[in-house]
């Protein structure tokens, strides 16, 4: 067994059960609602202690995905094991070995944060009611949320609340926690506070996190490892800063200038290391280059010799929104306008 994360901080990864460094295994598996294939034939792996991620747009089957894996909706195609267990004949098994923290909140705001957590407890058995209030006790300090132990659910914030929901999936000691778009709705000081909470997971527990976004940052920053997923689909798969290597380009320069210039598009497709130029209108440029500052040294030098005023300038490092334009062959933004009208159903 793995020792549990509300007992004394354990080192990363240690003893963890469960055979092989491979947590969760994904293959061919899919998932169709009548005539829409929401998965379509998707394979992959997970490691044991890492914090991997689905990025991609609303309706592109990532909640599907995770409910798959979490036993909450069955397979239409192809397998998947979890801790080494068949999500379709081991559900309990699997149930065990995870965490899920759904993307609607699911606390109960009438009730404390250590009765939220106590109430959890008792429900997967947990005797007796001292133990569960130590374990309450401990998850609410790892969450940093100790001193909000008396407090009802509904008179924290955002983010506190999103914590205190961790810390309740974490009471059963899972090896890895399922979180459905964990910042979606928060404000950005809560994301950052959810964020730092994530990453000490699987530093002090060496708890393995798997997660969805649909925000490119948030997929950058914390993700050891990320899927862009897109109508049903793992379009690519590999480390944050690999996807960004993988585009040609390493930095993205927008210019406006003023007057426009005819001649513009094909004089700054000259510069040192531009390989593609695109006119967006308005006498914006948007320039693709592997030399960034050289091309931005470049197109101040061009604004001199044609006393064209350059009106603004910017110089990007290639993002993972480059990387999904890349693979997809449109923005992310553009995908989400034009994802199929989900069903309203909350939280999902
Ligand atoms: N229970 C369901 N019945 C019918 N269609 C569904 C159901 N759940 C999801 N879908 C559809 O499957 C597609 C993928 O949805 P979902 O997995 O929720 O995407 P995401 O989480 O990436 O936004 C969407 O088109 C959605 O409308
Ligand atoms: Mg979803």
């Amino acid at each position: 067994m793995k020792s549990a994360p509300h007992a004394a901080a354990a080192p990363a990864g240690s003893g963890a059960a469960g055979t092989g460094s491979l947590i969760v295994e994904v293959e061919q598996i899919s998932k169709r609602f009548g005539s829409l294939q929401a998965v379509d034939r998707v394979s992959f792996a997970v490691k044991r202690g890492e914090i991997f991620g689905l990025l991609g747009p609303n309706g592109a089957g990532k909640s599907t995905l995770i409910r798959m894996l979490t036993t909450l909706v069955p397979p239409t195609g192809g397998t998947a094991r979890v801790d080494g267990h068949d999500v379709v004949r081991e559900q309990e098994a699997v149930r065990m070995a995870i965490g899920v923290i759904p993307q609607a909140m699911t606390s109960d705001p009438d009730l404390t944060c250590e009765e939220n957590l106590t109430v959890h407890a008792r429900l997967y058995g947990m005797r007796p009611a001292s133990r569960r209030l130590e374990v309450a006790a401990s998850l609410l300090e790892a969450v940093d949320l100790l001193d909000r132990r008396t407090a009802l659910a509904k008179t924290l914030s955002g983010g506190m609340r999103r914590r205190l929901e961790i810390a309740r999936g974490l009471v059963h000691n899972p090896q890895i926690l399922f979180l459905d778009e964990p910042t979606t709705g928060l404000d950005p000081v809560s994301r950052m506070s959810v964020w730092t909470l994530i990453s000490k997971l699987r530093e002090t527990q060496g708890l393995t996190l798997f997660l969805t976004t649909h925000y490119m940052d948030e997929a950058d920053k914390l993700c050891d490892r990320l899927a862009i997923v897109d109508r049903g689909r793992i379009v690519v798969l590999d480390t944050p800063a690999a996807l960004k290597a993988s585009v040609p380009g390493a930095a993205v320069i927008e210019a406006r200038i003023d007057p426009d210039w005819p001649e513009a598009a094909a004089e700054f497709g000259r510069l040192d290391g531009v390989r593609t130029v695109t006119a967006q209108g308005e006498a914006l440029y948007r320039i693709v280059t592997d030399r960034g500052p050289q091309a931005a040294v470049g197109l101040v030098e061009f604004a001199r010799a044609r006393h064209v005023a350059l009106q603004s300038l910017s110089v990007q490092s290639t993002s993972l929104d480059d990387v999904f334009v890349h693979f997809t062959g449109r923005g992310l933004a553009e995908a989400e306008a034009s994802a199929p009208a989900a069903p309203a159903r909350p939280g999902h």
